[in-house]
């Protein structure tokens, strides 16, 4: 048979004629994030890595559709990517043997996967998480069906472990889901799973499961040497963590590593020849790669240099607010740095999330000394803390 293969309808083009081609909502739109980029250091976002050499694959469809392990009939994809990504965090978070796990859409949905997998594993399970987690966390058991208990966190951020024990005495028959944070939202505390485990042993529970939410601190958790417990190796069940934060993404991306035993390969679909483990069907193909890129941009030493300068430059910036003093705090090796809450036009200048009467900036890769010091001339140029703030 022959076939008559013609031009695709659609090409990659070149990244001039694309921007060429870009109607002006959206070059207004692209304007309006290229400014807001450069006083946005109240959220996670590094901004240090390239991702435009990928822009020929928005030509294409990206979809790693089903599970990893499988390629499967559909042809869109980049399994094989997904795989070498997948490798290279499971070593760096020190899984197992038998590991598993895929490229999420973020770290809500790594997090609801590991649950997920939790209440498979330990049906009639009580989930605990600490009034600092992220309010994704809430959700996921919520989806779940699960019952959920707040546990206090410390003034730092950090889980109060004497009230874990306290908490999961009360359900001692019952098996416990914790999920630890690894680098709060608000302050970048570092629940330690060793200590969270001692708290179990201590409430008398047998059966238990740890995930650990490291959305925004694990890469770089993981190449410090003087830091609390929070992979695999450690007693976690299973981590996530988000793409978009300390890769900084130009998608909203992530992954999911879960260790061995807690998810049996089932038969494929018939329909896409791959089987259907993860929470979405679709998944982004697109993510995969660029956290790929990422990893080839910054070589073997490159994550461990980043988390250093990053760390260097929250530095920086408690001794510019010591400098001038303003009241601040920060977790050991966190990126995060606590000021006390500025005025608003401050807040609105510089997007600072705030509560209590205190407020973040986050040095970031990419985020630089010259940011800190208008920060700084901005906190200094008359502009008293907000009312709120003692
Ligand atoms: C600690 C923590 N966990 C989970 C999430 C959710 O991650 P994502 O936005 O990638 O779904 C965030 C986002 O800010 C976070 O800070």
């Amino acid at each position: 048979m022959t076939t008559h293969l013609t031009t695709p309808a659609r090409h990659p083009a070149p990244a001039s004629s694309t921007q060429a081609a870009m109607g002006p909502r959206y070059h207004d739109l692209l304007h309006r994030l290229t400014t807001a980029a450069r006083t946005s250091i109240g959220f996670p976002n590094a901004v240090d890595i390239d991702y435009r050499p990928l822009g020929p694959l928005l030509g294409v469809l990206l979809n790693n559709l089903g599970d990893p392990r499988v390629d499967g009939i559909f042809p869109m994809q980049a399994k094989d990517i997904e795989r070498d990504v997948l490798d290279y965090f499971a070593t760096l978070f020190r899984a197992p043997a038998g590991w598993s796990g895929y490229v999420t859409s973020g770290g809500t949905e790594g997090t609801h996967y590991g649950l997920w997998l939790a209440r498979t594993r330990l049906p009639n399970a009580v989930a605990f998480h600490s009034a600092a987690s992220h309010y994704s966390v809430g959700k996921a058991e919520h989806l779940l069906g699960l019952p959920s208990v707040t546990v206090a966190a410390l003034p730092n951020g950090e889980i109060n472990y004497a009230d874990l024990r306290r908490q999961a005495a009360r359900f001692r028959n019952r098996p416990a889901l914790v999920t630890a944070n690894i680098g709060t939202t608000m302050t970048e505390a570092v629940d330690d799973v060793h200590r969270i485990h001692l708290a179990l042993d201590a409430a008398g529970i047998t059966h238990r499961y740890v995930h650990s939410d490291a959305a925004l601190a694990g890469a770089p958790l993981a190449v410090t040497a003087d830091r609390p417990g929070f992979d695999l190796a450690d007693g976690a069940d299973s981590i996530s963590i988000s793409g978009h934060k300390f890769f900084g993404t130009p998608i909203v991306c992530g992954l999911v590593i879960v260790r061995r035993g807690l998810h049996e390969l089932p038969p494929a679909i018939r329909y896409t020849g791959a089987p259907d483990t993860s929470i979405t069907g679709s998944r982004t193909g697109l993510g995969a790669v660029m956290l790929a890129h990422a990893l080839d941009v910054l070589g073997p030493a490159g994550l461990f240099e980043r988390t250093q300068q990053a760390r260097a430059v929250a530095a920086y910036a408690c001794r510019r607010l010591q400098q001038i003093g303003w009241p601040h705090w920060r977790n050991p090796n966190a990126f995060t740095v606590m000021l006390r809450e500025p005025a608003d036009p401050v807040k609105a200048q510089w997007r600072l999330p705030s509560t209590d009467g205190w407020s973040h900036i986050i040095c970031m890769p990419g985020v630089t000394t010259h940011q800190v010091d208008a920060l700084i001339g901005d906190l200094t140029a008359g502009r008293e803390p907000a009312a709120s703030a003692s």
